[in-house]
């Protein structure tokens, strides 16, 4: 009955609950012969360095080389289930294959029971792997509004992860934006749970394919951090986040829904507490709703140290051994321990925890079965696919890919007339982030904080080298300002002033390039949205000079640059555009592509002010009887282009909607340009009068269409009943009747709507 109702979720067609069936039979015949250590040993995940040889110093031997005594240790006396990451440096693929074939013997030689399973953050490309391709950064891919480009980008990185032998990738991140301040806003999909689902749904089909099993070119997905870890109240990562039950349903929760709906394999638990429960104590939402409610069937892993911090930054478990109990009853399937000895100690106490009873057998085979479920998907058991095969690892065709995403999302903001450039303008280039291939790719870039600039991709262009390259070196180059990590507090100070405010006197056109230093996770936190003064005298002086200043922002969040918006003839917002961001910058200057990109979250114009796009319609009152409160810098979706688009004609099937029909919406829209772009179709909801008070307005559906000189092209989207609900303070579904109002671009029509009973 059991193993039927797996088999069934898996897969529907025929063929596949047959393989599903003997995928659990044989699972549970494994399950049958492992002893308690072993299957303890299954959950346990530790780093890559607690296996590794170190110098007199400590530090690790270069080239890396595994301790033979500690491997065995961890293999065949602790038997641990996974191993991930490095985080200090970038591998070749031939490391890479060293790391996993020197593993995967372990369990082709007969030493353990069954094969490691290795992941790592490959977030934007393989960023641990030499010579990989770097895209942009989760943020940037959603200003592409393209779900198409999110699967491919997924898809390659897939590929090139199997290149360097891994098959778990901890991505994509599903955590809503709704703290500009936190380190991790490039990570996610952006502010809105619409577009975030969509996204990541692609995303994962990118990451997975469409098979049971992964095949050789795809990898387990993990969605992560299940669930709210983005919600903090004070901005600073890993603290604690409030969410009423409404939030949680209508925000937080549907790009998880969605991914497991798209069969995600794995899911990553968030660090922090959502009203005052750690993620890693939350039985209801990994147990009741992630796994009972939604049926997910693969395994959750904690996140670093996490079953520790229950004990010691959370407080909720005196001991570690009571802590370890928690997480894993409430339903973390792996712990990533993940250093040494701290595994063995975390493995000893499990054991111990399983003799007393304190974790069920039937918990534990649980998380074991789920274990072996994924490294049964991703054949790990099987013969492992030779890394020669990958001949389009780093090749043109990908990054042309990546290329394509950078054109798609560098998102134009204001454009007085300036741009695109002709290309005859005297141009200096000018600020802290325009010559190193670390402002473009942020962090998780070759290390974790993306600092170290030893490892940036040979043969990539900085913009300054893409503005060279462009301009046959006739431009001028100064840095203006840089940016420096002062133990990990972002700073910037100006250099070479003198030389700034000269080469300022030479040109027509400035391109000021400011932004942030790359980092995330706890590193990054910031006290204050501000850009810092620094980078916003850069513009002051060139504006004092009265110099045309085009600002392009690099940058992971948000930073406000409200004092330094109305004096720029342009402003260009390339996210964190990957290591073809610059080439793709300069094809969008100087007008040979056309701009595409749209906001993905709502652009502050305040450091205080916290708003979003589908705020209750309170946040609209302002102190003069009016409803203008609600500025933004942008607002989300916002973006402009080179064409001139026009919205015409939108219209609703009916103006009744009854019971559970569809209504059917239509509009018009046209380039009356005679350039050629891609446009973003969005349409919004608002629900005129709700019980509980309604969202200002809600994105429901999207579409990216490409428009030829002067095409007129009529758009369809079918809305159902179900686009009608809302949750309740309560956290039930509600859906009521009334007038509803559709909006695209500036067109609004209504309908009312009529359950029928
Ligand atoms: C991060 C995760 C990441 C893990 C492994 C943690 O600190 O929060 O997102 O997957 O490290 O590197």
């Amino acid at each position: 009955m059991f193993i039927g109702a797996i088999a069934l979720f898996i897969s529907s067609c025929l063929e596949n609950k047959e393989a599903a069936y003997e995928i659990e039979t044989n699972i549970g015949l494994l399950i049958e012969k492992m002893t308690i250590e072993e299957k303890v040993g299954q959950t346990c995940q530790i780093t890559l360095d607690a296996l590794l040889q170190k110098d007199e110093n400590g530090l690790l031997t270069n080239p890396i080389k595994f301790d033979e005594e500690k491997l065995k240790e961890a293999l065949t006396e602790y038997h641990i289930g996974s191993v991930l990451n490095v985080g200090w440096c970038t591998f070749s693929k031939e490391e890479w294959d060293y790391v996993n074939t020197t593993l995967r013997n372990a369990y082709s030689s007969g030493k353990i029971i069954t094969p490691i399973i290795y992941g790592i953050d490959a977030i934007h490309g393989v960023n641990y792997t030499k010579g990989a391709t770097l895209f942009p950064q989760e943020i940037g891919l959603a200003a592409t509004w393209n779900p198409d480009l999110a699967e491919e980008f997924a898809s390659i990185t897939a590929y090139e992860t199997r290149a360097s032998g891994i098959p778990w990738n901890f991505s994509p991140v599903l955590d809503i934006a709704r703290q500009p301040l936190w380190s991790r806003t490039f990570e996610t999909l952006g502010e809105d749970p619409y577009l975030a689902s969509e996204l990541g749904a692609s995303i994962i089909k990118g990451y997975q394919g469409d098979s049971l099993y992964i095949d050789d070119y795809h990898v387990a997905a993990c969605m992560k951090h299940f669930v709210g870890y983005s919600g903090t109240n004070s901005g600073r990562d890993r603290t604690p986040a409030w969410i009423p039950e409404k939030y949680m349903q209508e925000l937080y929760l549907p790009a998880f829904k969605k991914a497991v709906d798209q069969g995600a394999l794995t899911v990553m638990v968030n660090s922090g507490t959502v009203n005052g429960v750690p993620g890693h104590a939350n039985k209801r939402l990994l147990t009741d709703i992630l796994k009972q409610e939604w049926s997910f069937k693969g395994f959750a892993v904690s996140d670093w140290e996490d079953f520790i911090m229950l004990h010691t930054v959370h407080k909720t478990d005196s001991t570690l051994k009571e802590a370890y109990i928690s997480a894993f009853n409430a339903g973390v399937d792996m712990s990533m321990v993940p250093l040494a000895p701290q595994y063995k100690e975390y493995c000893e106490i499990m054991i111990d925890a399983v003799k007393e009873g304190r974790i069920s057998m039937e918990r534990l085979d649980d998380a074991v079965r789920r274990i072996l479920r994924v490294k049964t998907l991703t054949k790990l058991f099987e013969n492992q696919p030779d890394l020669k095969k990958y001949d389009k690892f780093g090749s043109e065709e990908f990054k042309l890919a990546s290329r394509n995403a950078a054109l798609e999302s560098i998102t134009l903001l204001k454009n007085d007339s300036i741009l695109p450039l002709k290309g005859t303008e005297k141009v200096l280039i000018a600020g802290p982030t325009a010559n190193n291939l670390i402002y473009l790719n942020g962090a998780w870039t070759h290390t974790w904080q993306g600092q170290d600039t030893s490892f940036n991709t040979v043969g990539c262009l900085t913009i300054k080298q893409a503005f060279e390259r462009r301009l046959d070196k006739k431009m001028l180059f100064a840095q203006g300002a840089e940016l420096y990590s002062d133990n990990f507090i972002e700073k910037s100070r100006l250099v070479d002033t003198q030389e700034y405010l000269k080469k300022l006197d030479q040109v027509e056109v400035v391109i000021l390039c400011l932004g942030e230093m790359p980092s995330t996770e706890k590193p990054g936190d910031i006290t204050s949205l501000n850009l810092n003064p620094e980078q916003l005298e850069l513009a002051r002086m060139a504006y004092n000079k009265n110099k045309k200043v085009v600002l392009v922002l690099t940058e992971g969040r948000p930073r406000v640059i409200r004092d330094i918006v109305d004096n720029a003839s342009a402003i260009v917002q390339c996210y964190l555009p990957g290591d073809y961001g610059a080439e793709a910058l300069v094809q969008l200057i100087y007008g040979e592509q056309n701009f595409s990109g749209k906001l993905p979250y709502t652009y502050p114009r305040y450091d205080g002010i916290i708003e979003f796009y589908d705020h209750e319609r309170s946040v609209d009152r302002d102190n003069n009887g009016g409803f203008n409160a609600f500025n933004p810098q942008w607002e989300f979706g916002f973006g402009l282009s080179y064409s001139q688009i026009q919205y015409n004609n939108l219209q609703l099937s009916t103006p009744q909607l009854v019971g559970d029909s569809i209504l059917n919406v239509t509009v018009e829209v046209t380039n009356m340009s005679t350039i050629a772009c891609k446009e973003v179709v969005q349409l919004y909801l608002s629900d005129d009068y709700a019980s509980t008070a309604p969202a200002n307005k809600r994105l429901k559906r999207f579409v990216k269409i490409s428009l030829e000189p002067n095409e007129k092209k009529i758009i369809n989207f079918n809305l159902s009943t179900e686009d009608l609900v809302f949750i309740d303070a309560e956290g039930k579904e509600r859906k009521e009747n009334g007038k509803f109002t559709i909006k695209i671009n500036s067109l609004v029509s209504s309908f009312d709507y009529k359950s029928g009973k």
